[in-house]
């Protein structure tokens, strides 16, 4: 079983490429799943299917997605699910820090077992609300895609033998700073949806609304309405066709990228 979330579609593609190659059905955290403790309705294992449970998600800040967090921490889950081995698979933009520790805390939490290893997978850059980041340049954004495909590869053979893998992760440097310091910071103080709005070309299509994951935005008279439940994932400012989708002044003149693969 592969578990994904994905804002602008990197997780997604690396979640569908590595069912190709195992075999294993795939599972979007989306809506009142990820948001209504208790409304999840994973399906069982069958019989003789492999178990595993591999979560792919993005890296936010150097950890966990909290949208992937409070997923884990109140999905309802029988015997098999918590007997099965879990992995993670974290796409960045560059580099993950410690958050395969966090990952691994969080199914300590659950009393369920860590797999053998876990993995990153670099992909386009998609995180524009601070000075001095944007995405990737086109020709960065398409070395990181065309490098993907060999990266998934190799973790679903090593997944498929459960292997114990020490070199696909990307930490950066100073990755215990990142995760320990950095993310706890960022998740309180640089997470909050109230800076969204919306500029002079939107032409209140409701395509943000419709796509976003967690049914937070709402249409107004002319044009969106961001409630408070929103995972920063980044896919309403990327998704607009206008380009219309803002973030206080902090996106003026930065890029949009969705990935292609989806
Ligand atoms: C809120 C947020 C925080 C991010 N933090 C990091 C980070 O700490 N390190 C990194 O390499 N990339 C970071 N990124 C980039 C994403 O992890 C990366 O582009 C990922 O592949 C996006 O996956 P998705 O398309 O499935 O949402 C961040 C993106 C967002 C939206
Ligand atoms: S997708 Fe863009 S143009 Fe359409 S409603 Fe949202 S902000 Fe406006
Ligand atoms: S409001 Fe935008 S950033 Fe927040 S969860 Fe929805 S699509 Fe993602």
């Amino acid at each position: 079983m592969i578990i994904f979330f994905s804002g602008t579609g990197n997780s997604r593609a690396v979640a569908r490429r590595l069912s190709r190659f195992l075999g294993d059905d795939v599972y979007e955290i989306c809506g009142s799943r990820a948001t209504a403790p208790g409304t999840a309705a994973l399906p069982a294992f069958e019989g003789g299917e492999a178990r595993r449970v591999v979560w792919v998600f993005p890296t936010y800040s150097w950890g966990v997605p909290p949208v992937v967090e409070r997923f884990m921490i109140n999905v309802p889950a029988d015997e098999a699910f918590a007997s099965a081995e879990h992995w993670m698979v974290t796409t960045c933009g560059d580099d993950m820090g410690r958050e395969d520790g966090m990952f691994r805390n969080i199914l300590r939490r659950r009393g369920w077992r860590p797999a053998a290893a876990s993995f990153s997978v670099i992909m386009p850059n998609t995180y524009t609300l601070m000075k001095g980041f944007d995405v990737d340049s086109r020709a960065v954004a398409k070395h990181k895609l065309a490098e993907m495909p060999k990266t998934v590869e190799k973790i679903a053979s090593m997944i498929y033998g459960r292997e114990r893998a020490t070199d696909m992760l990307v930490r950066g440097g100073f990755p215990w700073v990142k995760t320990r310091i950095v993310y706890p910071w960022f998740r309180r103080y640089e997470m909050s949806p109230k800076p969204f709005r919306y500029t002079a070309a939107c032409t209140a299509c409701g395509k943000c609304a419709r796509s976003c994951p967690l049914d937070n935005i709402k249409m107004g008279a002319s044009g969106p309405e961001w409630g408070a439940d929103c995972a920063l994932c980044l896919r309403c400012y990327h998704i607009c066709p206008q380009h219309a989708v803002a973030y206080g002044s902090a996106t003026d003149g930065k890029g949009q990228y969705l990935c292609p693969e989806n």
